[in-house]
């Protein structure tokens, strides 16, 4: 480790600490993982608290306003530690990475002026060399948030094996759909899909430190188009069948995906390829036709539905999951009913719903026909009645059954482990703690809302 690029504040001797807190999607997960290895590569050890920390980096969801001001109102707080810390002859350095950062830039540091640097997702191979700029100089704060050429993945991919039984890897980033409501466009940035070639070696790392089930990430993740080994492009199916190659690797997910892009090789992946995992989160956003071109969706009521019965005809037992969106502006009671209608019809094992929060730069923002609060809480109430009822029904009918489960950590209980499900369920069972990092098959005797729980009937190989 080097200890010579800065200095904190602390002895030269004292290792250097980095507190890193994550709002927001599972590529965030990922990108704070990478910061985390790129740091300590600089000897940056892990803090528990921020108190503790020399830097400190918040890594920020933009998606809805509530995600945005939390970041605020953490940085209120460290803002305070930050003054403590100083008055004890030390330095903090705070940096803002994430979706507020692309999406506020300097408005991070004007409401915030704790802020030392404020940093984008295309740029966090960069920050090592922008902590050493910030430490040395006076005071004014760094702002980086291009989109570089060299995406920052070139760099990044030399990832340090993670130690967890799962992994998130992200192989495709920003999105070209522009749905009317969404930031992702303007803080992701345009679909970019890594090398066939970067990803499986980046797997084949992480399979060798102890990973069993990856999940390859995107925003977009089913419009994956990345150059393969042949020079052709390989779309996620083709990317999907090449991960399950990798002998020690078990289990495949991905997320998130847009109806429009589930094609023909994908469903096949989902028919022939054991290790994909029978569950698929697939946003549908509103059951409403009017609703969904308005949100500029490009798909209706009835392709989604297609693509479902396609899916179910491969996988007949895949658990589907989606998003939902409330209150969108121009949204009528019809519309919501016709949500209610089709989430109904579709039954989902679990769905995420949220009261429409207008973004600032977004169509929707502008748009005529925005719906008062009170109504969107009253439909969200609606739907969230329903969509944890088809949650629960999913989990009780698990009960009975025998599935396999990956052991991923101990439960909060003495001699218990967490693991889940093919179909993404957290499964609690009373096993030994060598057991982590396996498969065993357990019969399920109980259901709660968001978890099973059962024992395990045979330890397969220790
Ligand atoms: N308001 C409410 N929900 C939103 N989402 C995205 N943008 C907004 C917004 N402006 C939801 C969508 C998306 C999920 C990640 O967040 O349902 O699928
Ligand atoms: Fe946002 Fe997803 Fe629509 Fe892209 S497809 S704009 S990420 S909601």
């Amino acid at each position: 480790m080097t200890h010579t690029a800065f200095t904190l504040g602390t002895p030269r001797d004292m290792a250097k600490r980095v507190f890193i807190k994550t709002y927001g999607c599972q590529m965030n997960v990922y990108d704070s993982a990478r910061m985390t290895d790129l740091l300590a590569s600089q000897g940056f050890l892990a803090a528990e608290t921020a108190r503790d920390a020399d830097l400190v980096v918040l890594n920020t969801c933009h998606i809805r306003e509530k995600a945005a001001e939390k970041v605020y109102s953490e940085l209120g707080m460290i803002s305070r530690l930050k003054e403590a810390k100083a008055r004890r002859g030390g330095r903090m350095i705070v940096a803002v990475a994430g979706c507020v950062a692309q999406a506020e830039s300097a408005e991070v540091v004007r409401r915030a002026p704790c802020v030392d640097l404020v940093i984008g997702p295309q740029s966090y191979h960069r920050l090592p060399e922008l902590i050493a700029r910030a430490l040395k100089g006076g005071g004014a704060a760094i702002l980086d948030t291009s989109f570089p050429v060299v995406p920052k993945f070139d760099y990044l991919s030399k990832a340090k094996a993670p130690r967890g039984v799962t992994a998130f890897l992200t192989v495709q980033e920003g999105c070209d759909k522009f749905c009317s409501f969404c930031v992702v466009p303007y803080t992701r940035g345009a679909e970019y899909s890594r090398p066939v070639v970067q990803i499986l070696a980046e797997a084949s790392n992480f399979v060798r430190g102890g990973v069993r089930e990856i999940t390859l990430l995107g925003q977009n993740v089913n419009a994956y188009h990345g150059e393969g080994p042949d020079g052709k492009e390989w779309r996620l199916g083709a990317l999907i069948r090449g991960l399950a190659e990798l002998p020690d690797l078990e289990r495949i997910r991905y997320t998130t995906s847009h109806p429009r892009d589930v094609d023909h090789e994908l469903i096949d992946a989902h028919r022939e390829v054991p290790k994909l995992m029978p569950s698929l989160h697939l946003p549908v956003q509103s059951g409403s036709d009017r609703i969904l071109a308005l949100m500029n969706r490009r798909h209706t009521v009835g392709d989604y539905r297609l693509v479902v019965e396609r899916l179910r005809t491969a996988r007949p037992d895949l658990a589907l999951s989606t998003d939902l969106i409330v209150g969108h502006p121009g949204e009528r009671d019809d519309d919501f009913q016709a949500t209610l209608d089709f989430v109904e019809e579709i039954r989902f094992a679990q769905a995420f719903s949220f009261k429409y929060s207008p973004r600032p730069g977004t169509p929707a923002a502008s748009a005529s026909g925005q719906v008062p609060e009170a109504a969107k809480s009253e439909r969200l109430a609606a739907l969230q009645l329903l969509t944890a009822k088809q949650q629960r029904e999913f989990n009780e009918a698990c009960v009975g059954r025998e599935l396999l489960v990956l052991l991923e950590r101990p439960g909060r209980h003495e001699g218990q482990l967490v693991g889940r499900s093919p179909y993404l369920q957290s499964v609690h069972v009373a096993a030994a703690g060598e057991l982590i990092g396996q498969i065993v098959p357990a019969l399920i005797s109980g259901a709660s809302a968001s978890s099973l729980s059962g024992s395990v009937t045979k330890v397969v190989r220790l």
